[in-house]
């Protein structure tokens, strides 16, 4: 079973993007699942409702999240009627919608999970080692696979995560800055892990925003009107090989499409 991850969509020409490119990827790659990052894809502030539909139609199956989903109110009913439209799942039961859904991969049940980290992140939320214990206890049982999406900021805080999970979770992978990371690997006990799996926006950018704009911020700390960056769009992200016979996973490998 292949299942694909695709790092933050940065600005609504990444669904432009998957829409082109998607179904034709998943075909020539046997891509069983796809989990994409779509919290910016509206750019910065979380993703509009016609967004999202879009990017399900462009063949993500679960859509993950991070600080800004629940930024956009107009996406507050969808996130409480679509199930794989996750938001972080430690933020408090007040907030809509939900951190983790269950569905079918293969006649498998894959229980996917969002949390955002706490080292260096605006909101800090509970803990997020806690938040996946208890939702891995509840919901023993009710899957036999789980993947699990690490939105922060510290590369240290996703190894921790990483590590504490190896053997419980199949797939961890990092999301949020946007920059990919060269580690992939199957840890000791068959968890399939990378730090970071980068972004589906303009490459050319910096993180997705226009170069001229960041570099501003960065040398003169004056307040900037933030802009997507041109040029090509790039995908990237992860194909994680599972294995149904042992229930870890076989591979990690980096891909850019
Ligand atoms: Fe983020």
């Amino acid at each position: 079973m292949n299942i694909l991850v695709i790092g933050d969509l940065t600005e609504p020409r990444a669904v432009a993007f998957l829409e082109s490119k998607l179904w034709d990827y998943r075909r020539e790659n046997a891509i069983d699942l796809v989990i994409a990052n779509g919290e910016n894809a509206s750019f910065i502030t979380g993703p509009s409702p016609e967004l999202v539909t879009r990017m399900l139609n462009a063949g993500v199956d679960v859509i993950t999240g991070g600080n800004h989903t629940v930024q956009n109110f107009r996406l507050h009913p969808m996130l409480e009627s679509t199930p794989v439209l996750l938001r972080p799942a430690n933020y408090p039961a007040s907030v809509p919608g939900a951190g983790y859904t269950v569905c079918d991969v293969c006649g498998y049940r894959l229980l996917v999970i969002n949390v955002l980290g706490q080292v260096h992140m605006e909101p800090t939320l509970d803990s997020p080692f806690d938040a996946v214990d208890r939702i891995l206890s509840r919901e023993v049982g009710n899957y036999d696979f789980a993947a699990l999406d690490i939105h922060a900021e510290a590369t240290g805080e996703k190894l921790a995560l990483a590590h504490y999970f190896d053997g419980r979770i199949q797939i961890i992978f990092g999301t949020h800055t946007h920059v990919p990371t060269a580690d992939a690997r199957v840890l000791p006990k068959g968890t399939g892990y990378v730090t970071d799996i980068g972004m589906c926006g303009a490459a050319d950018g910096i993180l997705g925003i226009d170069r001229d704009v960041i570099v501003a911020r960065c040398r003169q700390h004056l307040p900037v009107k933030y802009a997507p960056a041109e040029g090509e769009i790039r995908a990237n992200g992860a194909i994680f090989a599972l294995n149904s016979q042992d229930f870890t996973a076989k591979s990690v490998k980096i891909v850019s499409f």
